[in-house]
């Protein structure tokens, strides 16, 4: 009766998590949770305002392709950000999140009976949406030692579709620009396309990482942004989707199907987000104030750090997540996210600054 890929595949690792936290809290343990990615920063009150403002008598149905100041705001802040011009009429889809567009990539496209392959450890739901789309599963190990790039010679022949992540969610590790090229070509010689998950792209430290959007070659490079991390708006649901025209236009006729479109308030709000980089310029330098706290602490306890140089994660090797529990504080450890992961955890820094102290505090301490 029900779809068997639902029992077989072990419950979202994060609903296990969410378990293990409620565990503690009954048996009366404080705990910090670095856990789930989900940004405990406010949302920026210029966006809240923006969406209360917009809130109408009546809402209809919003339409999948969004509003034209949505499309133009998301375009105005590719060309702003990346110095790459897209067509906000053609090259744009607004999503809901990006978690959707992701997961639902692998129907739109002929992927069922082919291979859907990206590097792990991993973000969960490449897979899953490949797996419910019919595809196959291609897994490309990232390690240190490739820096976590994927060996695109390892691509098996029939593969249709391939994600990439960077910002890498678990790792923090980033691309370099040429990166994209090369994964260009080889969408062009083995006629597959790319699905870049740029989720992290503006929680950078040093340098803005780059955007697959500026390979040379973007014909065949789908890249999916979302106000979730850059924002601090994962409940508003709200991203987008650019790429090639007739992709996108798929995209068009696909979501009225799952009526995956955001609400128009929430689109309104998002204009308002995209528009700005005050609010993130404050966010990056909120996570900056974390990571001052915790890498000193995780380091001094004789824990390597590894990759880390973007996104809201701090990867290490040595920790052991179990023990870490005992004392209230929660990471996710690393073969949650693929056995590449396995002898490492993912700190994601998402407690508040004074909550970091305390954990700092607990790690000096024991
Ligand atoms: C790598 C990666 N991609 C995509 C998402 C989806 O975020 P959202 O659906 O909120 O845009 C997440 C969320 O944690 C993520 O870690």
């Amino acid at each position: 009766m029900i779809n068997p890929l639902l029992t077989e595949l072990a419950a979202y690792p994060f609903t296990r998590l969410e378990e293990e936290r409620r565990r503690l809290l009954a048996a009366g343990i404080q705990v910090i949770d670095f856990g789930k990615g989900d940004p405990n920063e406010p949302t920026d009150p210029m966006i809240r305002n923006a969406l209360v403002e917009a809130l109408p008598e009546r809402a209809p149905y919003p339409l999948a392709q969004g509003l034209p100041e949505l499309r133009e705001s998301a375009a105005g802040w590719i060309e702003r950000r990346f110095g790459v011009s897209v067509d906000p009429e053609t090259e744009i889809v607004p999503t809901y999140g990006s978690k959707e567009a992701i997961f639902s990539l692998a129907q739109v496209l002929e992927t069922a009976g082919r291979a859907v392959a990206f590097g792990e450890p991993a973000y969960p739901v490449y897979e899953r949406g490949a797996l419910f789309a019919g595809a196959r599963v291609q897994t490309l190990p990232l390690s240190r030692e490739n820096g976590f790039l994927p060996d695109l010679s390892e691509l098996d022949d029939d593969v249709a579709l391939v994600w990439v992540n960077y910002p890498h969610n678990p790792t923090g590790a980033v691309a370099p620009r040429e990166f994209y090229d090369e994964l260009a070509e080889a969408a062009e010689r083995h006629d597959f396309i790319v699905g870049s998950d740029e989720a992290y792209t503006e929680l950078w430290f040093d340098e803005p990482p780059p955007s697959a959007l500026q390979a040379v070659d973007r014909s065949r490079i789908l890249v999916f942004q979302t106000l979730s991390k850059r924002s601090s708006m994962t409940g508003y649901r709200s991203g987008f989707v650019a790429g090639p025209p007739e992709i996108v236009a798929a995209l068009k006729s696909y979501r009225p199907t799952v009526g995956t479109a955001p609400q128009e308030f929430v689109q309104r709000a998002s204009v308002a987000a995209w528009n700005d980089e005050r609010h993130v310029e404050e966010t990056r330098a909120r996570y900056r104030a974390k990571r001052d706290v915790m890498i000193p602490a995780i380091e001094g306890r004789g824990w390597e750090i590894v990759a880390s140089d973007a996104t809201m994660y701090l990867w290490s090797v040595g920790p052991d997540a179990a023990e870490l529990l005992e004392q209230g504080i929660i990471v996710s450890p690393g073969e949650m996210f693929g056995p590449s992961g396995e002898g490492y955890v993912r700190f994601a820094l998402v407690p508040t600054l004074e909550e970091c102290e305390r954990a700092a505090e607990i790690l000096r301490k024991t």
